[in-house]
């Protein structure tokens, strides 16, 4: 087997894709920003089945400044290069595609990069709201990312199901020629969806961080056991109650919706999605479902 390689600008990554491409090797990709779990490489073995084993299968690591507002966790989202790599090796990724911020946008502090891409329709609830500027950030970087890796297939996970919804919509509304994948959601034994950002959480932030999952199988209960479903506003109500029996919980959204359209629905049957986000500290955590 090849050993697996790193290259940090677009240009080396793009004479790479190029060269596979002409050798007629399918490439799977799995943007990322790193700290690597295994939800991470449930996907990285997806992006594997999907190119075969005479594929090649990249994975980026890069922590995207544009899709953190300046008050986030930019500067102490958690990083770790070596776990990463080592994580990836074992995953049977064929290359690390890990940019730095200087060739990403080039004199961005300076006003001297200007251009961004933004979907105007589905990523304005939800996570748009509540983070204004944060998709614009990831459809830029995952455009350029697309630009630089050139994949056949890119996989993202159900975790993020607004951001899979707007990337999906992007890679077909600019012609990507982009098969994109969404792979399912995996979790901890308690049912807390793996994230990087769990990374945060203290011993007791971390047991009561198990209330995001516990309130999509509440809603699921209610909302399976009736027939004519549930008004969305009284699933809202139980779900702010039960996060506000977690002393250091705080519910930010709750939304349910349309899976494909993300259109609120106002009476709640079997096949919405539901999506929340809630503070656990000073912790920002997301979660869905389908109900
Ligand atoms: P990041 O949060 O590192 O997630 C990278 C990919 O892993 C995303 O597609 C995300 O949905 C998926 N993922 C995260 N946790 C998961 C879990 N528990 N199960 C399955 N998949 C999971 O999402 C981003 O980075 C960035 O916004 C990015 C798309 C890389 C653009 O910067």
């Amino acid at each position: 087997m090849a050993p697996m390689r790193m290259t940090r600008t677009p240009g080396a990554m793009q004479r790479w894709a190029g060269t596979w491409r002409r050798e007629g090797r399918r490439i799977g990709f799995v943007p990322t920003m790193g700290y690597l779990h295994d939800g991470h490489v449930s996907l990285m073995h997806e992006a594997r089945r999907r190119v075969g084993r005479g594929g090649v299968v990249v994975v980026s690591i890069y922590v995207n400044p544009t899709q953190f507002a300046p008050a986030e966790d930019l500067s102490r989202y958690p990083r770790d290069m070596k776990g990463d790599r080592r994580r990836c090796r074992e995953a049977g990724v064929d290359m690390i595609y890990a940019p730095t911020d200087d060739v990403m946008y080039p004199g961005r502090g300076e006003g001297r990069y200007s251009t961004y891409v933004v979907e105007e329709q589905l990523g304005r609830g939800m996570e748009g709201e509540s983070r204004p500027t944060h998709f614009r950030g990831v459809t830029t970087v995952v455009t350029k990312l697309f630009n630089a890796v050139l994949p056949d297939v890119a996989v993202f996970g159900a975790k993020d199901w607004q951001q899979a919804a707007v990337i999906r919509r992007m890679t077909r509304d600019l012609d990507f020629p982009v098969r994109v994948v969404v792979a399912p959601t995996q979790r901890e034994k308690d049912g807390l969806a793996m994230s990087s950002r769990n990374a945060y959480l203290g011993p007791e932030e971390r047991r009561q961080a198990t209330v995001l999952h516990r309130c999509i199988e509440e809603a699921r209960r209610r909302v399976r056991g009736s027939r004519e479903g549930v008004p969305a506003e009284a699933l809202k109500g139980e779900v702010a109650a039960t996060v506000s029996r977690e002393p250091l919980a705080r519910l930010d959204y709750v939304e349910f919706f349309d899976p494909e359209t993300l259109e609120p629905r106002a009476t709640v049957g079997h096949g919405s999605q539901m999506a929340l986000a809630v503070f656990v500290g000073r912790t920002r955590l997301i979660d869905n479902g389908r109900v």
